[in-house]
């Protein structure tokens, strides 16, 4: 049988692995590029598709945001709940499902700027899922609203394909606890896919044991023409795109992971 993604264990431990990005820097760039910089932020509502465990979406309640973080991972979502019931944030709300039915249950909301972060859009499955997707964030944009999107950029994935590899993560919560991540790639070119098979290793050095459990997640890569062209299905202007973190620099094909600035124009 098939490992799902995103399910309960991996959801355990997605912090993390990643505990050391900047999420703070991430949010405080997004704030920048979306232009909510220029009013109160307690008037500006942000949307976080594929929100994960909420970090971004508590770090943008933290600078005064309203937030919405929506992820189609119900195992995902009851993490950022729990996360935001320890920090007591009032004005933040985390939704999980498909994402057909999470839009069409926003009725009048209307988004001032949205995220997605960390290739969210390329866990969708084929490209007119990503397009008709789009299609739905942008219906609740605010009419000159931006969004950020970080994927990753196939010219890139081509030139220097994925590889294994294995990975320590330590839990800064609880020392005796280390987690190792296996990573095993499998590309096909022709389908522009990459399965990720995790194999993770949860050792609790206190009790002498460890639990072992996989996940499978399935990357739907395009090339950055290929981008464009769904930004444009979906009525998406694109103001920017750049290196992941490094606005107004030109890509290359060095350049892995890769964002796109877009907005509702109309
Ligand atoms: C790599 S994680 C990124 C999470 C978070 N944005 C971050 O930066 O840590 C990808 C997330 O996208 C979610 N996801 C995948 N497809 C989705 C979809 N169609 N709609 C909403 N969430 C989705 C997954 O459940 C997972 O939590």
């Amino acid at each position: 049988m098939r490992v799902a993604d995103y399910h309960e264990q991996f959801a355990a431990v997605y912090d993390t692995f990643y505990a050391k990005r900047d999420v703070a820097g991430e949010v405080q760039l997004a704030v920048n590029l979306l232009g909510l910089d220029n009013a109160p932020a307690g008037s500006r509502h942000v949307l976080d598709f594929g929100c994960g465990t909420g970090s971004h979406v508590l770090a943008f309640a933290g600078c005064g945001f309203k937030a919405t973080g929506f992820d189609r991972s119900p195992a995902m979502i009851a993490r950022a709940r729990a996360k935001c019931s320890a920090r007591g944030f009032a004005d933040v709300m985390f939704e999980s499902g498909a994402p057909s039915e999470f839009f069409s249950r926003l009725d009048g909301t209307r988004f001032d700027g949205a995220v997605s972060f960390f290739n969210v859009l390329n866990c969708i499955e084929t490209p007119g899922d990503m397009a008709s997707q789009l299609r739905l964030i942008r219906s609740r944009l605010t009419p000159g609203a931006s969004m950020l999107i970080e994927v990753w950029n196939g010219a890139a994935v081509f030139r220097d394909a994925p590889r294994s590899d294995v990975r320590l993560c330590a839990d800064p919560d609880t020392p005796a606890r280390e987690l190792v991540r296996m990573t095993l790639p499998t590309l096909d070119r022709i389908r522009q896919t990459c399965t990720l098979l995790y194999r993770v290793l949860d050792l609790d050095r206190e009790a002498g044991s460890f639990a072992e459990f996989k996940s499978v997640h399935d990357i739907q890569f395009l090339t950055p023409v290929h981008y464009r062209h769904l930004f444009e299905l979906a009525d998406l202007a694109i103001l920017d795109e750049f290196p992941k973190g490094r606005p107004g620099t030109p890509i290359t094909q060095d350049d892995w992971h890769i964002a796109y600035l877009v907005r509702r124009d109309t």
